[in-house]
Formats: C-alpha cells, structure tokens, sequence
C-alpha cells in the first residue's frame, strides 16, 4: 500500500523549496530514471520514485558570483546527508509508514560516493538504483541542477508517475493474491 504519494510530497512547501534549489527538472527525470530502474531490478516502485524526488533536497546554495560554484560544491558538500534527514522528516510529517521513511532516507544518503570509504561498500537495490538513476540524468559541471521545467508540465509529470506506481502496485497485489 501507499501512505504518500509523489503528488503529496511534490505540493508540500519544504519539498517546493528544497527541489527549486537543486532543479525541479532533474528532480522529476531521476524519479522517473528511478522507475524504470525499479521495474528492472524488481525494487519497490513506491519507494524508488519517492526517494528518487526528493534525493537532491539537502543541497546548499554554493553560489559565487550568482552561479553555483561546483569546485567548491564538490569539495565541501553533504547533501546527501542533509537530504537524507529532511526527507525523513518530511515524509514522517506526512504519514509515510516509518519503515518506508527509512528505507528512504538511506537510499538518499548512499547515491553519492562523494563522502563513503573507498571499495568495501555495498549497497542494497534501492540504494543503487537511485544512484544510477541520478547518474542518468547527470550533466557535466552540474549543468543538470539548472535545468528548468514549466509548472503545469512538471505537475502533469508527477501525476503521470504517480499513475504509473499505482498501476504496478495494484498488479504486484493481485499477483500476491491469486
Ligand atoms: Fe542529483
């Protein structure tokens, strides 16, 4: 079953605010990268897509002279660790089931490398799709977080998503029944 969807967590103004800073654009492109990924490595599309949304909202504003100073991004960022307990939060506030809140906010924090111990790490399947389908929608220089993308169509797109999850939901209950 699903406590939150996309829709709940795109319209809330933390996410809102968060998504702006770091692209509503990618944020919405990894979600569905995420879905696709989920489908192919059998990984709940529920919380793929969720935590794929919301991977890129513990990001600072590392801004120099109006843009974002990336060398310095790179050097000194943890948003990933930021992202990871906003997400927490915030789907707690909105009545995602704890475990799934969880599940979530590791995905999150584990998508980069940029802060992990080099070569014994292994991530579970959520974890890594969510890397990869970060990584798919990449551009260099951190072009990807400027990206911009109108309202309604962004709206469409959650929409659109949310559909696409429920639909595979309700067939993996089915199977689960007969
Ligand atoms: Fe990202």
């Amino acid at each position: 079953m699903r406590y939150v969807t996309l829709a709940d967590v795109f319209a809330h103004p933390v996410a809102q605010k968060y998504l702006k800073r770091s692209g509503i654009a990618h944020a919405i492109a990894t979600a569905y990268h995420a879905y696709r990924l989920a489908l192919q490595y059998g990984v709940n599309v529920d919380l793929a897509t969720k935590a794929a949304l919301l991977h890129d909202i513990g990001h600072y504003e590392w801004y120099a002279n109006g843009t974002w100073d990336y060398e310095q991004y790179k050097q000194n960022d943890i948003h990933a660790i930021k992202g990871a307990e906003r997400a927490h939060k915030l789907l707690i506030r909105l009545g995602e089931h704890p475990k799934n809140a969880k599940e979530i906010a590791l995905a999150i924090l584990l998508h980069t490398d940029s802060y992990l111990p080099e070569g014994e790490f292994k991530r579970k399947p959520l974890q890594t799709i969510i890397k990869l389908a970060d990584e798919a929608d990449e551009e260099p220089g951190g072009k990807h977080h400027y990206r911009k993308i109108d309202e309604t169509l962004a709206w469409k797109k959650i929409k659109q998503l949310d559909e696409l999850v429920d639909r595979k939901m309700h067939h993996e209950r089915l199977d689960d029944i007969i």
